[in-house]
């Protein structure tokens, strides 16, 4: 198989090479079962945009999404076949190549990135089209890779901060600060003003957290982050959960005031998505989930769980967009088969130190 995109997929044709899975990978063998696959060219529908992707980025989620484990088992994306691959891929940058009907705020030409969620065919492709409302003008200074290493994340990261209010001013913990999420978090609080940004993460990430802005580090392998100097006891007022767990919630409730809040990304179970599970834990997470929820109104710490999947471009705008704030790159993959397996395997390592972006259209990606 050819592993240049550009001599892979035939311009002009109705085909591309893409890679992607022709039958459902069982939980754990995702980056075994990668392939390439030849797909139609995708055309734009109303409403959406076909980007010509010059780098997309590889996410826990594309890979727990085409196992069929995401949120324990919830039967997000579409079984693949052989006649119907399933092309993973939540983030894209690159170039508008062509706009579908109603769509009046992208032009062709036009360089984005953004986000496509879930559906048969992701952003490990040459060409892919989602909804015009899920891009945005990649900002001026953004290589494609920033823009490939921010929507998903950033969409996500910049969600958490607007639940849970303006930080100016906050005593703030981020658990996960090393990785993709939580070291955006930790980013965006700093320049918002928060008084102080402590960052949970292991002893080998401690310097790149601070380098992030992060005021202090609690290594949590030591033992429980919360009963570690310097959080032990201290009131904060805000927790962003990038973990999950009914421990980490417990640490969490132990530094919070009364008053504070908790917003967590993966609520009672760690790492919601790395395998399936029963329907009676689903459900058990999902009720305790509510509970807390509704409960945490009436008597503090607040307790919020993120959901949503449409990007909030406001917010994103509102955190993320400055100059001061930058993805964390880990490493920039080739688009081949071997080496974008070795990015799902280190996403789903759990323990990521930045975005595994593929860079699809090397030629085209400039700093
Ligand atoms: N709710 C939503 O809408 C939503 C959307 C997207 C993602 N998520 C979830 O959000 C979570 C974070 O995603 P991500 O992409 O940022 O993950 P990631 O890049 O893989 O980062 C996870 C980080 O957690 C740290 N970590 C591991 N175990 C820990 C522990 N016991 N205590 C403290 N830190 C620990 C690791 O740091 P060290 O290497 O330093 O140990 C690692 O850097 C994932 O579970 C993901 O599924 C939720």
């Amino acid at each position: 198989m050819p592993t240049d995109p550009n001599s892979a997929h035939h311009q002009g044709s109705a085909t591309m090479r893409a890679l992607g899975f022709v039958a459902r990978p069982a939980p754990g063998d995702a980056a075994a079962a990668l392939r390439w696959v030849d797909i139609p060219m995708p055309s734009p529908r109303r409403g959406e945009v076909r980007v010509r992707v010059v780098a997309a980025a590889v996410n826990r989620d594309d890979v727990h999404a085409a196992e069929g484990t995401i949120f324990g088992g919830v039967p997000v994306a579409p079984r693949p076949t052989l006649d119907a691959p399933l092309v993973p891929g939540i983030d894209l940058a690159g170039v508008v190549d062509a706009v579908g009907e109603g769509v009046r705020d992208l032009v062709v030409g036009q360089r984005v990135f953004g986000v496509v969620y879930m559906g048969r065919l992701g952003s490990l492709a040459p060409f892919c089209c989602t909804k015009a409302s899920r891009l945005r003008t990649l900002p001026h200074g953004w290589s494609f890779a920033d823009g490939a290493a921010t929507g998903f994340t950033g969409s996500v990261a910049s969600m958490a901060l607007k639940r849970a209010g303006d930080p100016k001013g906050m005593r703030c913990v981020v658990v996960g600060a090393s990785g993709n999420i939580g070291g955006l978090i930790v980013q965006a609080l700093v320049h918002a003003g928060a008084s102080e940004v402590v960052g949970v993460c292991s002893g080998a990430n401690a310097q790149h957290v601070t380098s992030l802005g992060a005021g202090r580090v609690v290594d949590y392998t030591k033992g429980p982050w919360s009963r570690e100097s310097p959080v032990d006891g201290a009131p904060f007022d805000l927790v962003f959960d990038c973990v999950g767990g009914r421990d980490t919630e417990a640490h969490a409730l132990e530094v919070l005031h009364g008053q504070g809040h908790v917003v967590t990304l993966c609520g009672p179970i760690r790492f919601l998505g790395g395998t399936r599970l029963p329907w009676t834990s689903i459900a058990g997470a999902i009720a305790y989930i509510l509970r807390r929820s509704l409960f945490s109104r009436f008597r503090g710490p607040r307790y919020t769980f993120l959901s949503g999947t449409e990007p909030d471009w406001s917010a994103v705008n509102h955190y993320l967009l400055e100059p001061a704030i930058k993805p964390t790159i880990d490493i920039v993959h080739r688009f081949d088969r071997d080496d974008v397996a070795a990015a799902m395997r280190g996403v789903t390592s759990g323990r990521s130190k930045g975005k595994r972006v593929v860079s699809i259209r090397p030629d085209e990606e400039e700093s």
